[in-house]
């Protein structure tokens, strides 16, 4: 009984030892791992800019300019806003009450085939867990672009 204990300490060890490798060898290539920052980078920068500043290459043809995202949490009395940036990014969130509104919804996009083609590959995979998984890395990439 106890060698046991022992041998599985053991390989427990082994695991986390190459699992933390791996993790580190990933690391060289932040993309792979940061799905938040990819999103961003492909979705968000346009508008919102490389930094989250507001000063995106678009903004300027929009009625009104696009958000400063790392004054957020300065905003809202030092507390990062987790459910207002999560439901704006997926579409639940209406910017404003009345009239449209110039930020594009990834909920929607997120759940349409097209990112079930280039990513899945698998009809059967649940739309609603991918959507939100990609929406909760881009919210916690904001938050990490919070000034301190
Ligand atoms: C076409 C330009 C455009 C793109 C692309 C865009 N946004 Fe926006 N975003 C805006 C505008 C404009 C506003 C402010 C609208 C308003 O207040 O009515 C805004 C507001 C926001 C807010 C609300 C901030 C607050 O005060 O609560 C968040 C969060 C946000 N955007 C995140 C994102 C993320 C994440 C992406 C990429 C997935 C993205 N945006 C892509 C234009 C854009």
């Amino acid at each position: 009984m106890k060698s046991t204990t022992v041998i599985s300490a053991f390989l427990g060890t082994i695991l986390v030892g190459l699992a933390t490798a791996g993790y580190a060898a990933d690391k060289t290539d932040a993309r792979k791992v940061d799905i938040g920052k990819a999103e961003y980078e492909q979705k968000c920068t346009i508008c919102h800019g490389a930094l989250g500043k507001g000063d995106g290459a678009y903004s300027v043809m929009l009625k009104k300019p696009a958000t400063d995202l790392t004054t957020l949490s300065k905003k809202n009395a030092g507390v990062f806003p987790f459910a207002r940036v999560f439901e704006t990014i997926e579409g639940t969130h209406e910017l404003k009450a009345h009239g449209t509104r110039e930020m594009p919804i990834w909920g929607k996009e997120y759940r349409s085939s097209k990112y079930y083609d280039d990513y899945l590959h698998d009809p059967e995979s649940d739309r609603s867990y991918f959507a939100r998984s990609r929406i909760l890395a881009l919210t916690e990439y904001i938050y990490r672009l919070q000034a301190k």
